[in-house]
C-alpha cells in the first residue's frame, strides 16, 4: 500500500520574504505538514490493525484522526504550490473572468476571502473552490482541517489560518499576514487547478435548474 509523502517545496524556505519568513515556511512544512503526514500513515495501519482484530472499539477516533491528518497533508500540498516567489499580481483568463462573475471583482473576492480567514473561530483555513454542481466559484471556511466543508467544493486556493502559519513573524496582527500573503499567489498554479476542476462531473444533472 502506498505511503503518503512529505512532498519538497519548489522553492527555498526564505524566497517568500519579506511577506513569509524563511523561519516560518521551514518550521510549517518540516515541522507541522510532516506531522499531518506521518499521522495520517500512522492512522491507516491503527485501522489495518482494527481490520486484523476484527476489533473496531476506535473506529470513531481513528476516523476523526485519518481525517484531521490526511486533509491536513492535502491542504498543505495545495498551500506551497499556491504560493510561489515571482507572482502576485492577478490571474488572467478564464479564472479572472470567473471571479468577476461570481465575485463581481478581484477586489471583492480578496476582501471576502480574507474576511473568511479572520473571521474563522479557532484554528482553520480560507477556501477558494469550485463547486461543480451549480458550476460557480464560493469561499468557505475549513475549521481545522476538514470541517464545514460543501460535499462538492474542489480547494483552488486555500490560505492557512492557524497560528503556526504566521506567529512568529506578524504575531497577532494575523490581518497583515492575510494581506501579505496576496504578494505571493502562484495564479497560474490556482487557474491550473480551476481548468481541471471544471471538468469534474458530479452527474447530478437534476439537482440544478
Ligand atoms: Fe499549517
Amino acid at each position: 500500500m502506498p505511503q503518503y509523502t512529505l512532498p519538497g517545496l519548489r522553492y527555498d524556505y526564505g524566497a517568500l520574504e519579506p511577506h513569509i519568513s524563511g523561519r516560518i515556511m521551514e518550521l510549517h512544512h518540516d515541522k507541522h505538514h510532516a506531522a499531518y503526514v506521518k499521522g495520517a500513515n500512522t492512522t491507516l495501519e491503527k485501522l489495518d490493525e482494527a481490520r486484523d482484530k476484527e476489533d473496531y472499539s476506535r473506529l470513531t477516533a481513528l476516523e476523526k484522526a485519518l481525517a484531521f491528518n490526511l486533509s491536513g497533508h492535502v491542504l498543505h500540498s495545495i498551500f506551497w504550490q499556491n504560493l510561489s516567489p515571482k507572482s502576485g499580481g492577478r490571474p488572467s483568463g478564464e479564472l479572472a473572468a470567473a471571479i468577476q462573475e461570481h465575485f463581481g471583482s478581484f477586489e471583492k473576492l480578496k476582501r471576502q476571502l480574507n474576511e473568511v480567514a479572520s473571521t474563522i473561530m479557532g484554528s482553520g483555513w480560507a477556501a477558494l473552490v469550485w463547486e461543480p454542481l451549480g458550476s460557480r466559484l464560493l469561499t468557505t471556511q475549513i475549521y481545522d482541517h476538514q470541517s464545514n466543508l460543501n460535499q462538492g467544493g474542489i480547494p483552488l486556493l486555500v490560505l492557512d489560518a492557524w497560528e503556526h502559519a504566521f506567529y512568529l513573524q506578524y504575531e497577532n496582527r494575523k490581518a497583515d499576514f492575510f494581506e501579505a500573503v496576496w504578494n505571493v499567489w502562484n495564479w497560474g498554479d490556482v487557474a491550473e487547478r480551476f481548468e481541471a476542476a471544471r471538468h469534474v462531473n458530479v452527474a447530478l444533472a437534476d439537482a440544478v435548474g
